[in-house]
């Protein structure tokens, strides 16, 4: 089917669980497009898109990547974009997130992008309020924008190095390793990934590994060695440990010499596996320095490709589709 002739029809993107694979391919074919718009060698980098229109971008938790990357993102589809920080906002008086967000509508908002510590928080304001609201991420549970940017990074990997435009994440394995219990990231990337036909194999310590888990559609081990075989890519996780509230390893020596991603425990990995991480990254703890900056790093492409999947998304919840021709 052609671009145009897709069209989105959900007011919101709060999680990954709740999107087809038409849904998730139709964002990732409208980002390959934006990303051209931020390319342009010269001229301007910016579609008339979105403008005249409000972006608020409200985070309960710090944030670089995405919170800058929807700002920019914004910027280059020509909106007005406006930041909310909590700790500077009168939520710190007792305001209710319900009526902050009322007040935020009441300035006429179009797009409201929330994170925040608790799961389906973004869910309950999109419920009750006119504004589109996307997830920037919710304690535990999900975070679509990464997971959507990280398929896009290995999609347009793949088609690179394959010479085919065409190629699909279909019979790719994926090995995510590290503190899954407490990664939204995680979840958000098994649903898209196994949405997309790939295999999702999950690797980290039993303390660190929620129970379950299998029933989301990933393998789980806690050898890294049996993680590595065979898979084309390789995704480390931060870890969280902020979130960790009891000690749930022996000590990071010991985390360090079971999980980490380096040159030793890559012996075991093909050796043209691509490393993927989040960010922000606790270099020498999860991911060795030498390999996160390493020719089979796409860290930094992820970041890159977050501006269009954020262009897309937001393009996609307000016009509906047909980025083509001003894209
Ligand atoms: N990956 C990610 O969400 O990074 P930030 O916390 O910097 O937004």
């Amino acid at each position: 089917m052609a671009q145009s002739e897709r069209t989105w029809h959900r007011k919101d993107l709060i999680g990954i669980e709740d999107l087809s694979r038409d849904e998730i391919e139709l964002i990732l074919d409208t980002a390959h497009q934006f990303l051209a718009v931020s390319q342009r060698e010269s001229g301007i980098k910016k579609v008339p898109l979105l403008t005249g229109r409000l972006v608020v971008n409200w985070f309960y938790e710090p944030s670089t990547r995405t919170r800058s990357s929807f700002e920019l993102a914004a910027k280059r589809l020509s909106a007005d974009s406006m930041n909310i920080a909590a700790s500077v906002s009168s939520l710190v008086k007792g305001e209710t997130l319900h009526d902050t967000l009322a007040n935020i509508e009441a300035m006429h908002s179009d797009i409201v992008i929330l994170r925040h510590s608790h799961a389906g928080a973004a869910r309950i304001l999109a419920e009750r309020h006119p504004s589109h609201i996307i997830n920037a991420g919710d304690g535990r549970h999900e975070h679509p924008t990464q997971a959507l940017l990280d398929a896009f990074t290995m999609r347009e990997y793949f088609r690179r190095i394959r010479n085919n435009p065409e190629a699909t994440l279909d019979g790719l394995r994926v090995a995510i390793v590290g503190d899954i219990t407490h990664s939204r990231v995680a979840r958000s990337n098994i649903w898209c990934l196994t949405k997309l036909g790939a295999s999702v194999v999950l690797c980290g310590p039993r303390t660190l590994m929620p129970p379950k888990i299998e029933q989301m559609g990933a393998e789980v081990t806690h050898s890294l060695t049996e993680a590595m075989d065979g898979a084309d890519v390789i995704y480390s996780l931060r870890m969280q440990l902020e979130r960790q509230k009891a000690c749930l390893f022996p000590s990071l020596r010991e985390y360090i010499r079971l999980f980490r991603i380096d040159r030793r425990s890559l012996r075991n990995a093909r050796p043209d596996a691509l490393i993927m991480h989040p960010g922000p990254i606790n270099r020498d703890v999860e991911l060795s320095a030498d390999v996160a900056d390493g020719p089979y790093s796409v860290i930094l492409e992820q970041v890159t490709n977050g501006v269009a999947i954020r262009m897309a998304i937001m393009h996609l919840l307000v016009n509906g589709g047909g980025a083509g021709k001003e894209a």
